[in-house]
């Protein structure tokens, strides 16, 4: 299991890629740069306005890859 709380990101409005990997240099957002079977599988996420948004590290969020609030715990 992965760390318990998300990463809050920054987003514009528009379509962004989401580190799968995380080693990205602009983790949570995927650069491109990395191991390319990686980076394909980069979720796609679509932010209607500029904002900020929780990046699920838990691997457990019922939206990924956006924190549900959830984070880590059991129902
Ligand atoms: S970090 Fe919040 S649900 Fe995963």
């Amino acid at each position: 299991m992965g760390d318990m709380h998300p990463v809050v990101a920054f987003l514009e409005a528009g379509e962004h890629r989401i580190c799968h990997c995380g080693e990205s240099e602009t983790f949570p957002v995927c650069d491109g740069e990395q191991d390319a079977s990686a980076c394909r599988k980069a979720a796609v996420i679509t932010v209607d306005k500029d904002k900020y948004v929780p990046i699920c590290q838990c691997g457990r969020s019922s939206s990924m890859p956006v924190c549900d609030g959830r984070h880590g715990y059991a129902e």
